[in-house]
């Protein structure tokens, strides 16, 4: 039996429209969306949509996930009580993949990274539910750690480029590898997690569309956008103090909390040699970075 009837919660945001795309250009799964009253958002004709509401308890969850092979989740990774409810619903409702929203910048198995940011604990803490859930029922769970996502991350800042005042900050000298995904290979991964249901069944998966330094990420950038690139060269160590220590005094000052991910994604996110690297098993090519950063710069009229 395969994974076909697919529902994704969250299809909206930064990443949701991605895996949406991917699952219908797919053109095997049945694709359904989880979609709260209050959203205005607005889907393709072939996809089902079934309204929840704003605040759904279990018993409404599993009407709406019943028939369901496989829930994806891709809201925000600190809602993490919505993610083991629908969790709890899925086992009830007889869903046989649960695929959370991870899809990290830092890795959310990582002491250090659990040590710093709240949000990774509370990724965990739902794939810990998600290990025991699988122990006692037929569901199964797979988790996605990505690294920064690159298009997205080019043009928000995430990775510490400012494509439009042309400055970047460079952790530690600019030449620790770091993986980084864009947000079409993540939901290519996605669609592979589901076609390849055995060998990715209770998995913390990793991948990326790229392995790259910040040195390599600013040459490709002054040679494409045609200008040099004002710098400040930083240490990753008292960056990382400083803003924790922000974080800790004010956990809700946002820009600080992004501040912190971006760096660690940085400076502790190679997954190339991690046990469960994933790229070829989920067959995922490497991409080029020329041809990533061009495609940014058009795209931001930077
Ligand atoms: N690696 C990286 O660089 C990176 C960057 C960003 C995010 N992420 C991760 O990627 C995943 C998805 O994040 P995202 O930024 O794409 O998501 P998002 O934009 O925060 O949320 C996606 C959509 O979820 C819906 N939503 C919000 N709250 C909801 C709720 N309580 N119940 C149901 N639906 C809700 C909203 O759609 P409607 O308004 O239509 O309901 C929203 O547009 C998360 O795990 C996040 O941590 C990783």
């Amino acid at each position: 039996m395969v994974l076909r009837k697919v529902v994704i919660v969250g299809a909206n945001g930064t990443l949701g429209p991605a895996i949406l795309n991917a699952l219908i250009a797919a053109n095997t799964f049945a694709v359904t969306v989880l979609s709260r009253h209050s959203s205005t958002s607005k889907y393709p004709e072939s996809v089902n949509v079934i309204c929840i509401s704003n605040e759904p308890d279990t018993e409404e969850l599993v009407v709406a996930l019943h028939g369901q092979d496989a829930i994806i989740v891709v809201f925000a990774g600190s809602l993490g009580d919505l993610q083991i409810r629908l969790a709890d619903a899925a086992v009830l409702a007889g869903v046989r993949r649960f695929i959370p929203a991870d899809f990290g910048s830092c890795d959310s198995s990582s002491q250090r990274v659990l040590g710093l940011m709240p949000l990774y604990a509370e990724k965990k803490r739902v794939r810990e539910h998600l290990q025991d859930l699988a122990s006692i029922s037929d569901m199964t769970w797979t988790s996605l750690i990505c690294g920064h996502f690159f298009n997205y991350g080019l043009k928000s800042g995430l990775l510490q480029f400012d494509i439009h005042s042309r400055k970047a900050k460079i952790f530690d000298g600019g030449d620790i590898s770091w993986s980084t995904s864009t947000l079409e290979t993540i939901a290519l991964a996605v669609v592979r997690i589901l076609q390849k249901e055995d060998e990715t069944k209770d998995r913390l998966l990793y991948i990326q569309s790229l392995c790259i330094t910040q040195n390599e990420l600013l040459r490709s950038l002054e040679r494409h956008s045609g200008q040099g690139w004002q710098v400040e060269y930083v240490s990753s160590g008292e960056y990382i103090r400083e803003v924790k220590a922000e974080v800790d005094k004010d956990p809700s000052n946002k820009e600080r909390r992004v501040n912190l991910v971006s760096v660690v994604g940085i400076v502790d996110g190679n997954w190339q040699d991690k046990a469960g690297f994933a790229n070829l098993l989920l067959g995922l090519g490497e991409e080029n970075l020329d041809t990533l950063v061009k495609n940014a710069l058009t795209t931001t009229g930077g």
